[in-house]
């Protein structure tokens, strides 16, 4: 580490002593926020073209420090510069290197900046591209769902409520399901993309910058949709990174529901799902196991993506407007959030791929025969008696088919009738499980029309989900290219 006057540390012109190595390892960021190296550089690449081009600095320096950046970019990748040592945070270490590179002229670029809006920038890049990636495979596993759904629209299984037998549905319906649920996961960061999208440099350390600095060009060439209004706000706020690990909680969530949902279907009990040897994990002591460890961890991970919203938000509670050192903890909790449900998302796809569903089991299931009581409380509706009343006519019909033990589509027809006369023969048709099905008609239902018409919505939608990576992949390439030589 530098001494107290060594020029190419970010600060120490008022400083007499070296700071304290005990301290300066405390406050350190380095070992965690060393993942927005490739962003930093390409800010200070498009903030010294900028300063540049207005004759902030001479053109020909600002041509230097961009190569000497990209050069850096080029050495750590290379294994050629190790990204490590006592600095307090990446800036600092590129700005060291890059003195070391190209000399006195390296100070030049923090002019009309400052670590505060220069974090925040190469923060919302990073999380503007964790956000595409974390959607991309969202995405993914939304297409998986669907295919599999699609292969599943003849086979029926019990829906549950209250994890009880309620109403016969099909299994494509049932995967749908959470294909919703990941589509509105996928929203509600693409939201997040929007509002991370605003270019906080240019807004110096808590005051604005008093150059003529090129604020549209800078955020045109990061690829940003606008500049921030208030330098106060832009410097303190993480609301971004808030918002997109509890995007990222939520999304977790649904996973863990579903896992759990999984954990139970492959139990000898359920036997909804038969799994591949290779989504499973043997025991150390049981010969017979074949545990779906993958699921559990999702399901155990969800944990630590919801802690992190509390963690994130704990942190910004006290703090009162402008950067304060507390945001440098951001970034430990936005990486492991995003890290662990990205590797989430991917582990649920592969694991599909090694579920089969046991059309038997399920349909067993459907068997046990009081699946469709609602049938005949509705088949009695629909004959003129108001739902209360033929839904206690249908209870006394449960009781007599508990009492016989047999199920509702067995159950003698003068059993029926001796409950009321409204009951006919077409009662016997209106509880077989086929017929429950296929009456679920209106938009959003179980029949089969209606379970189709999710799948051609669910397809349109991943079209849509698909243009939208594209876009925001290409741009993020090309704000990334300005780093490349
Ligand atoms: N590593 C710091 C962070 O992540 C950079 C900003 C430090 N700014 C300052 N004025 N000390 O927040």
């Amino acid at each position: 580490m530098p001494g107290a006057d060594t020029p190419h540390r970010m600060w120490g012109g008022r400083f007499r002593q070296a700071p304290d190595a005990g301290l300066l390892e405390f406050i350190s960021s380095f070992a965690t926020d060393h993942r927005l190296l490739r962003w930093d550089i390409v800010a200070s690449i498009a903030h010294v073209q900028m300063l540049g081009a207005a004759g902030i600095i001479p053109a020909s320096d600002a041509a230097a420090i961009a190569d000497g950046l990209r050069g850096i970019l080029a050495d750590t990748r290379a294994g050629r510069v190790r990204v490590e040592g006592p600095y307090e945070d990446v800036h600092s270490f590129i700005e060291a290197i890059l003195y070391q590179r190209i000399g006195p002229v390296a100070g030049r670029m923090h002019t009309a900046r400052s670590r505060n809006d220069q974090v925040a920038t190469a923060f919302r890049l990073y999380v503007k591209e964790a956000i595409i990636r974390l959607v991309t495979h969202t995405v993914d596993l939304m297409d998986e769902t669907v295919r599999r759904a699609a292969g599943a629209v003849e086979i029926i299984l019990p829906g549950f409520t209250h994890l009880q037998h309620a109403q016969p549905v099909r299994l494509a319906h049932h995967l749908l399901a959470y294909v919703w649920m990941l589509n509105r996961d996928v929203d509600r960061l693409m939201d997040c993309y929007r509002r991370s999208n605003v270019l906080p440099l240019g807004s110096g350390a808590v005051a604005g910058v008093s150059y003529p600095v090129d604020r549209q060009r800078v955020a045109a060439a990061l690829g940003f949709a606008r500049i921030s209004e208030n330098s106060i706000d832009a410097t303190g706020d993480r609301d971004f990174a808030v918002e997109v690990v509890a995007g990222a909680a939520l999304l977790m969530v649904h996973l863990s529901r579903w896992s759990e949902e999984l954990v139970l279907w492959a139990s000898d009990e359920f036997g909804f799902i038969a799994l591949a040897d290779a989504v499973t994990t043997g025991s150390s002591l049981m010969p017979q196991k074949k545990n779906p460890d993958p699921v559990e961890l999702i399901r155990g991970r969800a944990g630590r993506a919801i802690g992190a919203v509390a963690a994130l938000l704990t942190t910004l509670k006290g703090l009162p407007a402008g950067y304060q050192r507390d945001l440098q903890e951001d970034k430990e909790i936005v990486f492991d959030s995003l890290d662990l449900v990205t590797a989430a998302v991917r582990a649920m796809q592969r694991f599909l791929t090694g579920v089969e569903f046991s059309a038997t089991r399920m349909e067993d299931a459907t068997r046990r025969g009081l699946l469709t009581a609602t049938e005949v409380a509705d088949y009695l509706a629909r004959k003129g008696m108001p739902f209360r009343e033929a839904h206690q006519a249908a209870g006394r019909v449960v009781q007599e088919a508990l009492a016989r033990g047999m199920p509702l589509w067995e159950l003698p027809l003068e059993v029926y009738a001796g409950i009321t006369p409204l009951f006919e023969r077409d009662i016997l048709e209106a509880v077989q499980l086929a017929a429950a099905v296929e009456s679920k008609r209106a938009p959003g239902g179980t029949a089969k029309a209606a379970v189709e018409g999710q799948l051609d919505s669910a397809r349109l939608q991943l079209e849509t989900l698909r243009a939208w990576v594209r876009d925001a992949d290409g741009r993020m390439a090309d704000v990334a290219a300005l780093a490349e030589r």
